[in-house]
């Protein structure tokens, strides 16, 4: 509980974290926009353009690559990926324990064992 105010306070970012003001204005900026970023007309370029500079903004932050950026749909899909990368790239060669997100735990056509 927050001393101040009297609102609970929000602990469970591993969880989902709240969104920071200009994160959710850049997204509703957006939201009523049609087009599918593979396809090869008008909306499409137009939405392809925006997933692109949105690619760039994150990789400048991060420090990285645009390339080196890849959106994924959620949390499960993102587990999938990086596992299964790093098996492809090692087989053998990835842990995953108990306590970790069902998410994780459950990449598919990962072999587990229990103990
Ligand atoms: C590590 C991890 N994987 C997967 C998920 C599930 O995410 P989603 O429902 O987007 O697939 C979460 C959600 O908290 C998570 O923390």
């Amino acid at each position: 509980m927050n001393d101040l105010t009297g609102e609970p306070v929000y602990l469970d970012h591993a969880a989902t974290t709240p969104m920071v003001p200009a994160a959710i204005e850049a997204m509703t900026r957006h939201l009523s926009d049609v087009g599918n970023p593979s396809s090869l007309h008008a909306s499409g370029r137009r939405a392809r353009r925006v997933v692109e500079e949105a690619r760039e903004t994150i990789a400048l932050a991060l420090d990285c690559r645009p390339g080196d950026v890849v959106f994924t749909s959620g949390g499960t899909e993102a587990d999938n990926l990086a596992v299964l990368g790093v098996l492809e790239r090692r087989p053998g060669s990835a842990v995953c324990s108990a306590i970790e997100h069902h998410g994780a735990f459950f990449v598919d056509n990962l072999p587990h064992r229990s103990d």
